[in-house]
């Protein structure tokens, strides 16, 4: 397993691949891994013949220093839960490296509508920030697959119209998202979580999970579930932010027969937790 620093070391093994006809699987992270992207690991496994995984605290989809500069930065261990799959190399650039000039002056890609809404609301500018390192990244790499979680699903459906709208020759797979056993999405947030905030976390997945049982028995009136799945996340001292039925295609507010996602967040304690559930 190779690690590599530098963007033209990465594009030259790249390249060296594709000229030997093997085909490039690429999962881009911010690392301090757990199970859930070790599962997109192994399904770029399967999927081609060479696989980079990208380890990079990206700042410019923060939206508070502060969370910035805390996030886990755990290289050594990540390094080594990867050396135990076959990962050909682990790209983890410098900051300097992916943005020589800079956080401020930069070529943004900036996906219009779906960017704004929902977590593009509770945080302006963060996926103006993700869809720029993934472009620039998707130029490190050239994969011809990348692998994201459906964890993120609006961070997957932004990716997959840059994807689209920039013409990348790269396929988008979405992969399911891995649960600890009660419920809560896996998150390298949640080991921010006092005792009892873990405790209370899995209400947002019960209340997912109870909002789709309804919606699956016959249940239309969306405005009702919601604010039911509200109060039962309130009930267990956290703040729901948005619990909201949409359109699994583009998240907006969904037509008769659409295929639906419920995406929600909610505060609970210092920290923030998203989630969501097909229908
Ligand atoms: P990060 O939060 O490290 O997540 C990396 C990938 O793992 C994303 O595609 C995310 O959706 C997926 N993932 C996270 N938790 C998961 C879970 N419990 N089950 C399945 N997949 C999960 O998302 C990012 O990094 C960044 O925004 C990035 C795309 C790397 C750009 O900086």
């Amino acid at each position: 397993m190779q690690l590599i620093h530098s963007i033209t070391e990465m594009q030259s093994y790249s390249s060296v691949w594709q000229q030997a006809g093997l085909k490039v699987a690429f999962v881009p992270t911010m690392g301090n891994l757990h199970a859930g992207h070790l599962d997109l690991v192994e399904r770029a496994m399967q999927l081609a013949d060479r696989v980079v995984v990208s380890i990079f605290v990206n700042p410019l989809q923060f939206n508070e220093d502060g969370d910035f500069e805390a996030y886990p930065r755990t290289l050594d261990d990540d390094m080594q839960k990867l050396g135990d799959y076959q990962v050909d190399a682990v790209f983890a650039p410098s900051e300097n490296e992916l943005y020589p000039q800079g956080r401020e002056r930069i070529t943004w890609v900036d996906i219009p509508e779906l960017s704004a809404i929902l977590e593009g609301s509770s945080r302006p500018g963060h996926f103006r920030g993700v869809a720029t390192v993934v472009a620039k990244l998707f130029n490190c790499v050239q994969p011809q697959v990348a692998i994201f979680g459906e964890k993120d699903f609006q961070q997957l459906l932004v990716i997959q119209r840059m994807v689209a709208d920039l013409n990348f020759p790269i396929e988008i797979i979405g992969m399911p998202t891995r649960r600890e056993e009660d419920g809560l999405a896996m998150s390298s947030r949640n080991s921010r979580l006092s005792v009892e905030e873990r405790k209370n976390a899995p209400v947002l997945y019960r209340a997912l999970q109870m909002m789709r049982d309804n919606i699956l028995a016959g249940e239309g009136d969306f405005a009702q579930l919601e604010s039911q799945a509200m109060e039962q996340i309130a009930a267990e001292g956290m703040t729901p932010e948005y619990i909201s039925v949409r359109s699994a295609k583009d998240l907006e507010v969904p037509q008769v027969s659409a295929d639906l996602v419920i995406v929600a967040a909610a505060r609970v304690g210092q920290t923030r937790l998203i989630d969501n559930i097909l229908v």
